[in-house]
Order: C-alpha cells, then sequence, then structure tokens
C-alpha cells in the first residue's frame, strides 16, 4: 500500500498535541495511519536554514521537520504569507502589504522544502500537500523530477480573478497549484473561484467534471469540507463536565447565561465588530444587562505581523470601552482574554455556552462552530448565530445566520437566541448536530485520499 506524505507549514508534533493542537492538526491526525510521514517546518528560526530535515520516529509515524532562517521566517512566513496572502485570499486587499523580496522569499522556502523532502520520498508515495503557505510546493517537486500523486487543499478561501489579480504575481501561483493532480476547496464557491482564475490566468477552461488540463497535465478539483471527530469532541465536552476549569467558571456566573466567542486574534474574525454587536444588545436590549456576560478567548497569533499589533490594541480599546460603559460592581459582561486555552478546557465552556458566536468577515470553513454544536447537551442546547462568510454557513444553515457587518442584526440575533423556546433550540441542534457528524475530520481525509489515489498518473 503506499504510503501517506503530508506536507504542511505546521507539524504537530506528538510533544504539544491537546493545548497547542489547531483544527488542521486535529483534522489531519485522522489521515495519519501508521507509516506516514508528516513533512513541514519545526517552528524554530535560526541563524541558516537547516541543510536537512531532521527525522524523528514516533508512535508508528514519521515527523519531518526543517528550520528556517531569520531571513526566511521574516519573508516567507511574516511577509508573504500573512502580509499578503492571507489578507488577500479573505478578500482583504486593502491591508495588502505586498514586497516582491517576501515573494521572493516564499518561492525560496517553496524549493527548500523541495529540496528536503525529495530524498525522504519514494516512489510510490501519495503526497497531500496543505494550504497557503505551500501554494508552489507542488510545482517545485514537479520541477524535481518527482512523478508521484500529488494532493493540495486549501483550507482558507479562493478569491474570484478580480481580488486576485491585485496581488501582483497571481498567475505564477495558480499555474504552480496546476502541478498537482487534485485541487481540494473548503467550498463549491471557492472552487467556482479557483476555476474562474484558472481561465483568466492560464486562458484554459474546465470540463464537466470541474477538471482541467494545461500542457498535456490535467488536474482535478474536488470540494471536500472538513469537519471534526464530533462523537469523539461530545465525550471530551461531556468529561470535561467535571473539571475544575468548568466548576471555576459556573461559579462565576452566579447564574447568568454564558455567551462565548473563540477564535485566533485574527482580523478576518471579525472581533471588533463583534464586541460592537454585544454592546448593541446591551444598549437595545436593556433586560440583559447583568444577565449575560460574554467570554471572548482571542488566542494571541502572528504577533510578528504589524497588523495584527495594531488589532490587539483596538480590541483592548473596545473591551475597556464596554465594561466601562455597561459593567456593574458585581458584574463584568465583557471577559476578554488573549492567552491560549486548552481545547479540552474549551469543550467544557461550549458546553455550559447559552450562545455561540461565530462571526468572521471571511472563513475558510470554522471549526468552532462545528466544535459548540458537537459540545452541546442535546437535552438543553445553546444557539449557534454564525457569519454567511464562513465556509461551515453553506452547510449548517440551522444556525442563526448573521451578516457580522450589522451590529444590530447580530445583536438581535443574539437577543433571539436568549429568549429562544426549547423546543425551537432543540430542533436546530439536532439539524445541526445530524450535519456535523456526517462531515467530519474522518471523512474528509477519506473523501480527499479515494479520489487522489483514483488518479491515473503516468510514472
Ligand atoms: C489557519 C491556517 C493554517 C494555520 C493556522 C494557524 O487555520 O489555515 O494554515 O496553520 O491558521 O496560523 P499560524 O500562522 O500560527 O500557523
Amino acid at each position: 500500500m503506499s504510503r501517506l506524505v503530508v506536507v504542511s507549514n505546521r507539524v504537530s508534533m506528538p510533544t504539544e498535541r491537546g493545548a497547542k493542537a489547531g483544527g488542521l492538526a486535529v483534522a489531519l491526525a485522522e489521515a495519519m495511519t501508521p507509516g506516514s510521514l508528516w513533512f513541514g517546518w519545526s517552528g524554530k528560526r535560526g541563524a541558516t536554514s537547516s541543510d536537512q530535515a531532521t527525522v524523528i520516529d514516533h508512535g508508528g509515524l514519521t515527523y519531518a521537520t526543517v528550520d528556517l532562517s531569520e531571513s526566511d521566517y521574516r519573508r516567507f512566513y511574516v511577509g508573504f504569507s500573512n502580509g499578503s496572502l492571507w489578507p488577500l485570499l479573505h478578500y482583504r486587499t486593502g491591508l495588502l502589504d505586498f514586497k516582491r523580496d517576501d515573494y521572493e522569499g516564499y518561492l525560496t522556502v517553496n524549493d527548500l522544502f523541495a529540496d528536503r523532502l525529495v530524498p525522504l520520498l519514494r516512489p510510490d508515495d501519495t503526497i497531500w500537500i496543505h494550504d497557503y503557505q505551500l501554494l508552489t510546493m507542488a510545482d517545485a517537486l514537479r520541477r524535481r523530477g518527482v512523478k508521484n500523486r500529488i494532493g493540495f487543499f486549501l483550507h482558507i478561501p479562493f478569491v474570484p480573478p478580480a481580488v486576485l489579480h491585485v496581488l501582483p504575481s497571481a498567475a505564477v501561483l495558480v499555474r504552480a497549484l496546476a502541478a498537482a493532480d487534485l485541487v481540494g476547496f473548503q467550498t463549491h464557491g471557492d472552487r467556482m473561484n479557483f476555476l474562474e482564475s484558472v481561465a483568466s490566468c492560464m486562458d484554459v477552461h474546465p470540463d464537466d467534471n470541474h477538471s482541467f488540463t494545461h500542457n498535456g497535465h490535467r488536474t482535478e478539483t474536488i470540494v471536500a469540507p472538513i469537519g471534526i471527530d464530533a462523537d469523539g469532541f461530545a465525550r471530551t465536552a461531556r468529561r470535561a463536565a467535571g473539571m475544575a476549569e468548568t466548576k471555576r467558571l459556573i461559579e462565576s456566573l452566579v447564574g447568568r447565561a454564558l455567551a462565548i466567542g473563540v477564535d485566533r486574534l485574527d482580523y478576518t474574525k471579525g472581533l471588533p465588530q463583534r464586541f460592537d454587536a454585544f454592546g448593541q444588545l446591551l444598549h437595545r436590549h436593556p433586560e440583559h444587562l447583568r444577565r449575560i456576560s460574554l467570554l471572548q478567548i482571542a488566542a494571541r497569533s502572528r504577533e510578528d505581523v504589524d497588523r495584527y499589533q495594531s488589532l490587539r490594541r483596538e480590541l483592548d480599546r473596545k473591551a475597556g470601552d464596554i465594561n466601562g460603559a455597561y459593567s456593574d460592581f458585581d458584574w463584568t459582561p465583557l471577559r476578554y482574554m488573549t492567552r491560549t486555552v486548552n481545547r479540552n478546557t474549551i469543550a467544557g465552556f461550549y458546553r455550559l455556552a447559552r450562545i455561540a458566536l461565530v462571526t468572521p468577515l471571511r472563513d475558510g470553513m470554522n471549526l468552532v462552530a462545528k466544535e459548540f454544536i458537537a459540545a452541546q447537551d442535546s437535552s438543553d442546547p445553546g444557539v449557534l448565530v454564525l457569519s454567511r462568510f464562513a465556509g461551515a454557513a453553506e452547510e449548517m444553515t440551522e444556525a442563526l445566520i448573521v451578516n457580522p457587518y450589522d451590529a444590530d442584526a447580530v445583536a438581535d440575533a443574539m437577543h433571539a437566541a436568549l429568549i429562544m423556546p426549547l423546543e425551537e433550540r432543540k430542533a436546530r441542534h439536532a439539524a445541526l448536530l445530524a450535519k456535523v457528524r456526517r462531515t467530519t475530520a474522518a471523512s474528509f481525509c477519506r473523501d480527499f485520499l479515494a479520489r487522489l489515489k483514483a488518479i491515473e498518473i503516468d510514472a
């Protein structure tokens, strides 16, 4: 049987599981059957980039990581990946901070990854590359003579050509992606945008199967929404009920309703808008004063990127404004923390919450929406308020769907959630839970890999 080689910028090392594992790492764990290799950045920066990968065998899996030099980290990770591609692919062209030097650093690191991976490859390996940091890696591997099956999955949105072309050299990136045999997206909208961009950059048009051929190489595409292990997460949430942190949270609420938001501290997540909406709820629906607390966990992220630093200052100020305006001597409406909280602990918090606010301005999928639903007690479930601009909204239509730019509408949705009768909460939750259990982390990996392995390649 062919070995699976997963390539992603972050590698979830076995020692880091639990506290640090993000959505991508958790989902990929499902694909990592014994014998698989996981390749990527070690997370370390040094004076120079490593000249070969560090290989560790653990629990039947092999982990191979490379260190980046400080200059590669700045240009590849801070500069191009997170200063250009991230805002661009989330439709935030105004935040684009393009520098040609960063772009060249990006290509260099994709090439470096390919150079370090090639010696570890076997002829029948199936290679699965992940996310926007590695758009040119499939092409870098092909230029080094790699003939293996290569799949690529984009975890974040893809934009229409008019937005894409704001980025200089966008066409190079689209052509490089076409070196993969299968390219996957979270939603139908993302795939359509990609195929329109292919037409615009390469003058190549897709067939009825959403596949296209360029220079004799055929590229297929797939829509494969990522999910979670819903039953496993539900168990974690039930178990968390007995944890000290859950008990402390319950005691601190003294019977008040809990609204919860859990995000990386990122401008795509709509956090200032969410704080405004919460302020509007308290202003326009004063019956909820002293009756609700919003716990917003916004884990600090990408702190070397300027825009993340200014966002943090903005949120500190807004949180202060809301609490200054509405707090009482024994009630704080907004509890705002920028620390990372362990995923198991958060599972218990979700189960307690009456409302989850998942209101990104744009998001590839958003697994918090799915985790919140999986964590609920189905006899008394909380209500999900979900942005129409999260990939999750394509499936999770029984949530209260909102436009996150409309603070009044989000405040009204929170109000509706707080007064929603039990029967309606149960009906919405049951419908959502069925969907969350259908599209799981395992089904995501299975669907993508089955499609990739079915592709005929000329060896
Ligand atoms: C998103 C991206 C991932 C990324 C993660 C954390 O989920 O899709 O590729 O790893 O954010 O961001 P970071 O920059 O810390 O890796």
